[in-house]
């Protein structure tokens, strides 16, 4: 049948779904897929049914795509889609909630406390409380984009004003001095995982997209054992959202080694500089390979 890739949208990671969708595309129709591109911020979702698609493709980021709207609405047309359904995404999409669930079911998070605008703060001690050294993110985004780092009163309130133009709640998490990792998950199940090194303060957006100096190691030098725990941990993490097919979890350690779950993405960059097909082509399958199986996965 026709496959409807679905690219671009309205939220702030439009680009980013862009770049992805595009590459996604191409390899779909190198595969012999009937795939097209399809943009839900220019053509309502509706006449997906009107062309003649049988199946998505997703291959949105953010709000509206990576949520869980999308999904239900999918799911209301009756088309099968790729990822994880409602559920999943809604909760993924929010950082805040993705902790109380991993902390619920006793997995390692950082810190963190929450706060929303109509709150009045005592930025220095909400400092102190959290080890002098904080990131600061919006609940709900992607990509990097509006998290900003904070080790004085005055830097925690400007990061906090800069989050809320991106959403009302905002996480202050404990600084985690690393090193990152990332890990894909594909039919469930853990690929190897990805160690980031970036000459930035963090991952920003720059680093993800832009940058050429950033450094990715897979495999990422960990020992046996702590490869393998690693990638147990995003297992679970993602299980315990309800994730399903493919998808991304990201983790970092504290400064005692110990790795502390950061968020999961359930429709992660697939772009040249992505980690997901970074991770495939590690455990020996081409980008082509990967889109066919997050395609198929579930079509039982
Ligand atoms: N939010 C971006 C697309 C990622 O996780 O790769
Ligand atoms: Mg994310």
């Amino acid at each position: 049948g026709k496959v409807a890739v679905l690219l671009g949208g309205d939220s702030a990671e439009r680009e980013v779904s862009l770049r992805s969708g595009q590459a996604v595309v191409q390899a779909l129709r190198n595969a012999g897929v009937d795939a097209h591109a399809f943009d839900p911020a220019h053509n309502p979702l509706a006449e997906l049914k009107e062309q003649g698609f049988t199946r998505a493709f997703n291959v949105l980021h953010g709000r509206g795509g990576e949520d869980g709207t999308i999904q239900g609405a999918l799911h209301y047309l009756g088309i099968p889609y790729t990822g994880s359904g409602v559920l999943a995404c809604a909760l993924a999409m929010d950082k805040v909630k993705t902790k109380q669930i991993w902390q619920a079911s006793g997995l390692p998070v950082a810190p963190s406390v929450v706060v929303s605008q109509d709150e009045t703060l005592d930025y220095a001690s909400l400092l102190d409380e959290l080890g002098g050294k904080v990131m600061v993110k919006p609940a709900q985004e992607g990509s990097s984009i509006g998290m900003s780092s904070a080790a004085t009163a005055a830097q925690l309130e400007a990061a906090v004003a800069l989050a809320w133009k991106f959403d009302d709640e905002v996480l202050v998490e404990s600084w985690l001095s690393g090193p990152e990792f990332t890990v894909a998950l594909l039919n469930n199940k853990a690929l190897p995982a990805i160690r980031l090194e970036t000459s930035h303060e963090f991952y920003d957006y720059d680093a993800k997209y832009q940058a050429n100096d950033t450094q990715y190691h897979c495999p990422a030098d960990l020992s046996e054992v702590e490869e393998l725990a690693l990638r147990q941990l995003a297992e679970a993490a993602f299980r315990s959202l309800d994730g399903a097919g493919w998808g991304r979890v990201d983790v970092m350690c504290d400064k005692y080694g110990h790795f502390r779950l950061l968020e999961a993405n359930m429709v992660p960059g697939m772009t040249e500089k992505s980690l997901v097909p970074m991770a495939a082509k590690a455990a020996g399958m081409s980008f082509e390979q990967l889109v066919v199986a997050i395609l198929r996965h579930g079509e039982g």
